[in-house]
């Protein structure tokens, strides 16, 4: 009897250690390449909480930033997956960096490829609040916000104010042409198109799409997500189904907007109109917001 109970030990110490073994860190099978405040950080919280991902916490910025440290350590920078997890990291960045999609292709030309959109003037707001943040500048007077936001807006060409294309909180909206960059390498099978306003309003429906392109199991449900009262109209995750605990994002994320006048976000609607056209016929679908 004894001797049955210490060779069913040895065996389960066995299994434990083959288990430890087969974790290891390795090149992601899947980019979330942006784009930036359109939801990113919410999606890959999500995704996060299936058994078959490995995500890394930070931002790598390899392609980007880090490039000249090869691909070892890159790969050092990986979270430890086994066999049975595909590994995903993201940068917003590499949406909106042309050297990038080059680069990626470089590495795996079958990689899989993440990207979240938002209606661009939403974006625009959203990432123009964050730089007043990291800048400590008017951080809790929204109307100030607004009327620099407006200011920074326009520049005056021939004695007319035109949006000024070429700031990069109204370039990295422009959408389509950062995804021409990447076309230029990856087919559109290589991508997954997630709608970054829905994955506020209905979450399940984005995670049901990303899981299905990730070739996973579809187990993050509509059940898995709640609306709670420290996170106002932005849903948290429900890490299981059976239990109480819930995952939502840090107050960084879901910042109060200014109100931008009526006029300006029709100007900037107008803007990039053309720009979300060409994009979902780009793409090959049903736009995600009115254009
Ligand atoms: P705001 O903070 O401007 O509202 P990213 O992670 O790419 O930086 O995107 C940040 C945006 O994600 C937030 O912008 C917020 O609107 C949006 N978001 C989407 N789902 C969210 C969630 N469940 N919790 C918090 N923010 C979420």
């Amino acid at each position: 009897m004894l001797a049955k109970i210490i060779l069913i030990t040895l065996l389960q110490i066995t299994l434990a250690l083959n288990d430890f073994k087969i974790q290891r860190k390795r090149l992601p099978d899947a980019i979330l390449i942006g784009a930036k405040k359109s939801g990113t950080r919410a999606l890959l919280t999500f995704i996060s909480t299936h058994p078959n991902v490995s995500a890394a916490d930070s931002e790598i910025h390899f392609f980007d930033k880090y490039y000249h440290l090869g691909l070892d350590w890159y790969k050092s920078q990986m979270p430890y997956s086994n066999d049975n997890q595909i590994v995903i990291e993201k940068t917003p960045k590499y949406l909106v960096d042309p050297k990038v999609p080059q680069r990626v292709f470089q590495m795996n030309k079958n990689i899989k490829l993440i990207v979240i959109l938002r209606n661009p003037v939403t974006r625009a707001i959203s990432e123009f609040v964050q730089s007043q943040h990291r800048q400590k500048r008017n951080i809790n007077n929204v109307n100030e916000q607004s009327k620099r936001f407006v200011r920074m807006l326009y520049e005056s060409k021939n004695q007319n104010f035109t949006i000024r294309k070429n700031w990069n909180i109204i370039k990295n909206g422009l959408y389509v042409n950062h995804i021409k960059n990447w076309m230029e390498y990856f087919p559109l099978e290589s991508f997954v198109f997630i709608n970054g306003d829905n994955l506020i309003q209905n979450p399940h429906d984005e995670l049901e799409k990303l899981q299905k392109f990730l070739g996973l199991k579809p187990i993050i449900k509509k059940e898995n997500f709640v609306l709670t009262n420290q996170k106002k109209g932005f849903p948290c995750i429900r890490l299981d189904s059976q239990n109480e605990e819930v995952k939502c994002l840090s107050d960084q994320k879901g910042r109060q907007h200014p109100k931008i006048p009526d006029n300006v976000i029709k100007q900037l609607q107008d803007f990039y109109r053309p720009y979300n056209n060409e994009l979902f016929e780009l793409i090959k679908q049903e736009p995600f917001w009115t254009v």
